[in-house]
């Protein structure tokens, strides 16, 4: 299994034009669209309506859709543009990209569910829109389709792919694990969560599925070692840096905008980084006595929090961790035997990721 070195310091990869971004990210949602629909279609009509409705092409009871919605689709797109870097033939990224598309859909339906999340992507949560079960179920399915999607894969290396995709959602199962168990950690103390621990669990709960996504297609195609170990150390680095923004939107986000509740983790006690990170300094005093005077936070100690957790430098610390990890996804984009465009692409994205709705 690959896994991450320390990261190096930031660099000046989010200096790159985030429209660029925009344009790339509908770009590969419209070239892997058409295989995911076909598998999608596969599926128990009750199930592929769930898992339509989560991708956003229709209403929830199937009626079609009124207005954009749906993901970022960044998965997809590292699975079009990793292959691409890698050299590797464009049906092999999209195969790829239907796998991790659908692994992620799986776990954002079963995620709502364990973290109690009423709204995603702007609407209804599946379990919320559909019920419990019948979410569980859509998720179980979807998996399925992902093993399937690659195990009949054309005239391609199966069985390494098969093996890059289960090392992922081992690790995801491991870093949802750590996630959960986190919970009830205390705030302070010696069985507080240490920042490294928060590292492994987002590299395991998000860093591993951005690796295989950005390394699939290439592991596909029978790709060098070398460049498939690269890229997905590459998406892991991306994955660390990812979550800590994604921690961040859940503090200081707009809904409107990220379409997910905001102070949702502060309410449940998930220990994220910008929390982490204040309550390592001197002037996290006040924030480490409301953490711990109240089993469950209200609305309004959370909003405090979030203040307190600001003032202590939590928030500018994140950033300053995720700009590490995205460094390090600039290092390993520099040692890729790819074509320029490649990599601008990619870099491209590692912009927008981490200026995203802040
Ligand atoms: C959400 O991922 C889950 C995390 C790993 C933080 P995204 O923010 O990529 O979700 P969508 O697909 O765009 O909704
Ligand atoms: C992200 O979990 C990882 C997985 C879904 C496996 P989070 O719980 O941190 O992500 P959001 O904020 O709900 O999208
Ligand atoms: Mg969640
Ligand atoms: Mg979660």
């Amino acid at each position: 299994m690959t896994t991450m070195s320390s990261a190096p310091s930031p660099s000046a990869v989010t200096d790159v034009d985030a429209g660029h971004a925009s344009r790339l990210l509908e770009h590969c949602r419209a070239q892997v669209r058409p295989a995911l629909a076909e598998a999608v279609g596969r599926l128990h009509p009750w199930v592929g309506e769930m898992a339509a409705y989560s991708f956003g092409w229709c209403e929830a009871g199937g009626a079609p859709v009124s207005g954009p919605a749906g993901g970022k689709g960044l998965r997809q797109a590292l699975a079009v543009l990793g292959t691409e870097a890698a050299g590797a033939p464009a049906d092999a990224g999209v195969t790829a990209a239907v796998a991790v598309e659908l692994v992620h859909t799986f776990s954002l339906l079963h995620d709502d569910i364990m973290d109690g999340d009423a709204t995603r992507r702007g609407r209804a949560t599946v379990w919320k829109a559909y019920g419990t079960g019948p979410a569980v179920l859509a998720g179980d399915a979807l998996f399925a389709l992902a093993v399937e999607t690659l195990a009949t894969a054309p005239g391609a290396d199966v069985p390494s792919a098969v093996r890059h995709l289960s090392t992922a959602l081992g690790d995801l199962v491991r870093g949802q694990a750590d996630d959960l168990l986190f919970e009830t950690r205390p705030w302070t103390g010696p069985a507080a969560v240490r920042p490294d621990e928060y590292r492994a669990m987002a590299e395991h709960k998000t860093g591993a599925l951005l690796g295989c996504a950005a390394a699939l297609g290439a592991v596909l195609a029978g790709a060098p070692r070398e460049t498939v170990a690269t890229l997905d150390r590459a998406g892991r680095h991306l994955g660390v840096a990812f979550q800590v923004v994604d921690d961040l939107l859940g503090i200081w986000g707009n809904p409107a905008v990220t379409g997910k509740p905001v102070h949702a983790d502060l309410l449940r006690g998930k220990k994220t980084y910008p929390v982490l990170a204040a309550l390592g300094t001197p002037a996290a005093r006040p924030l480490a006595r409301l953490l711990n005077s109240a089993e469950v936070l209200d609305g309004t100690a959370a909003r405090r929090a979030a203040t307190l957790i600001e003032d202590a430098g939590g928030r500018a610390a994140a950033l300053a961790e995720a700009h590490r990890h995205i460094a390090a996804v600039d290092a390993c984009l520099e040692i890729l035997p790819s074509a320029p465009r490649s990599a601008d692409d990619l870099r491209a994205l590692l912009a927008f990721l981490v200026r995203r709705e802040l």
